[in-house]
């Protein structure tokens, strides 16, 4: 993290992150502090301690939590520690989550259930936990992080299933808390080069990237830019909505990949 704050778009407001401790949800938490803003890091992973120390060495408020988000109960917990040290909440950013590359007929209920948990039921805890503190200042913005999984047909059953609940659920949402002046909104990433993404197969990520048009992974900072827009006041008018963050892949990608085949003259005219 640059060491002085580039602006101050955040000051005076309390943000959290779930995942935090890594991928994009670490450059959220960096961009936030960066803003002015007091971020609380929440993650399974004691690794989020790491973060909250960079943040802090380089002059930004940071507070880490270690959090199951699959733990209804840690969820109430954390809340009121939240309400404890800032009375109130502005933002909020349910990006904690896992991939799982399996179709119907190869997933156990045991791994069905264990996405729902965290990349689903995460999000309906997560809202229900901390809308009150968020009411409490005066409004806020709730970012969903969903993924392109769950804009278009996916090959993964659980994730796909997870990440579509995450799009409806956050119109839920926003529908429900706009009289708190509170606005909900789901973040759609393509390929983004995190942890999750390297998990999987190289071949998988090697042949999606032939249908992206801008040809390239994601850097986390550029979902990091889209989730700032939306926590900020400059999209104070922008609620249930989906912003999809994917090069082009799922608007163009099909098109992308045909016109690339046809210049290699490997497709016929
Ligand atoms: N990387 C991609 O290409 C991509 C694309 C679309 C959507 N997404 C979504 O973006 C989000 C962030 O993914 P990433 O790529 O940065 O992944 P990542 O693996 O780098 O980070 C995920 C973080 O979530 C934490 N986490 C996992 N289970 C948790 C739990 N039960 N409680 C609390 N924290 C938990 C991990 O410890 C980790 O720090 C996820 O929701 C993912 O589904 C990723």
């Amino acid at each position: 993290m640059e060491r002085c704050v580039a602006h101050d778009e955040f000051a005076g407001k309390s943000i959290l992150i779930t995942g935090a401790a890594s991928g994009m949800g670490r450059a959220e938490a960096l961009a936030a502090a960066q803003g002015g803003g007091k971020v609380w890091i929440a993650d399974v992973s004691e690794d989020g301690a790491a973060v909250a120390d960079e943040i802090r060495e380089a002059g930004g408020s940071a507070q880490f939590h270690q959090l199951d988000v699959t733990d209804c109960a840690a969820w109430e917990k954390l809340a009121m520690t939240i309400q404890r040290r800032d009375g109130k909440l502005d933002g909020l950013v349910n990006n904690a989550g896992i991939s799982f590359r399996s179709n119907i007929m190869d997933t156990s209920p045991t791994d069905w259930l264990r996405v729902m948990d965290i990349n689903l039921n995460s999000v309906f805890y997560g809202m229900k936990a901390m809308a009150p503190l968020i009411q409490a200042a005066g409004g806020g913005s709730i970012v969903n992080i969903s993924s392109i999984a769950g804009m278009l047909g996916y090959f993964a059953a659980g994730y796909g299933a997870s990440k579509w609940g995450v799009r409806g659920l956050s119109k839920v949402g926003a529908l429900e808390f706009a009289d708190m002046d509170i606005r909900v909104n789901s973040v759609h990433p393509g390929l983004v080069d995190t942890p999750l993404l390297n998990s999987g197969s190289a071949t998988f990520v090697e042949q999606s990237l032939g249908s992206v048009p801008a040809g390239r992974l994601a850097q986390a900072e550029e979902i990091a830019d889209v989730v700032m827009f939306l926590l900020s006041d400059k999209s104070r008018y922008v609620t249930g909505t989906e912003i999809v963050v994917d090069g082009g892949l799922t608007s163009g990608g099909l098109y992308h990949r045909i016109l690339q085949d046809l210049h290699e003259g490997t497709s016929v005219r």
